[in-house]
């Protein structure tokens, strides 16, 4: 049976609740909040991030800073738009070293990644995306599991064990940091990735006929579609 939308609406809420109060790795206390991912439980495309920066951190919403306004342009040239979308990242903490009064970026290392997995993992069980992009290589380390060279394995598809296609690609943030003579052709080629993921999506989600996710989420499923989270932290 095809799973209720109720049923993974109110499992990622629960999962967002369990998540905000989250303190199985040092960053959630040093945190302002835990980022969430944003989007519709049925979105066909699901984009994953690093990690919130400080802009996110403050207003509790991924990608709401300069990558972000990096990405929202993407998706415009491409006619998509972030409402469509699940957007989310591999770690729901900003990871910062204090310079002064600035709170400098600091990536996440392999036990806030693993720390952090399962919040990821259930985002994919409640939304049960077409497909997913890995914005670099730590989104692309979680949503796979291992070390993924984001530079060599760009614009191509990886598969996951239970069936959702990867799409990896740069994380916008190294396009911001790239060498401006290259800005606008580093764009165009980065958009050109993303293209691959939103058309993928758009196809999935006018074909009627029962995709692969679909498959994927019915063996996973239990007889009324239902799958149990990992219990939260705690409990
Ligand atoms: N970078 C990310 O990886 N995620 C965000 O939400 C913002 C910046």
């Amino acid at each position: 049976m095809t799973p209720r939308r109720g049923t993974r609406v109110a499992l990622l809420a629960d999962l967002r609740e369990a998540a905000s109060s989250c303190r199985e790795c040092p960053l959630g206390a040093r945190a302002t909040q835990t980022v969430w991912g944003e989007g519709p439980v049925n979105s066909p495309l699901m984009l994953v991030g690093e990690q919130p920066g400080d802009r996110e951190d403050l207003a509790g919403r991924p990608f709401v800073g300069p990558a972000g306004t990096l990405l929202d342009r993407a998706l415009e040239r491409l006619g998509w738009t972030r409402e469509r979308l699940y957007v989310t990242n591999a770690v729901k903490h900003f990871k910062y070293e204090l310079r002064g009064k600035r709170r400098m970026h600091k990536s996440p290392g392999q036990l806030e990644l693993l720390a952090c997995h399962h919040w990821l993992e259930g985002e994919i069980e409640a939304v049960r995306p077409q497909a997913a992009v890995a914005l670099g290589s730590t989104a692309a380390r979680a949503l796979m599991g291992r070390p993924v060279k984001v530079l060599s394995e760009r614009g191509r598809w990886l598969v996951r064990e239970d069936g959702l296609r990867v799409l990896v690609t740069l994380h916008p943030s190294a396009l911001l940091r790239g060498d401006p003579a290259s800005r606008e052709r580093d764009f165009e080629a980065w958009l050109a990735d993303l293209e691959q993921a939103t058309a993928a999506a758009s196809s999935a989600e006018a074909s009627p006929a029962p995709t692969k996710a679909a498959a994927r989420s019915r063996s996973r499923s239990g007889p009324d579609g239902a799958r149990s989270p990992k219990p939260p932290p705690g409990t």
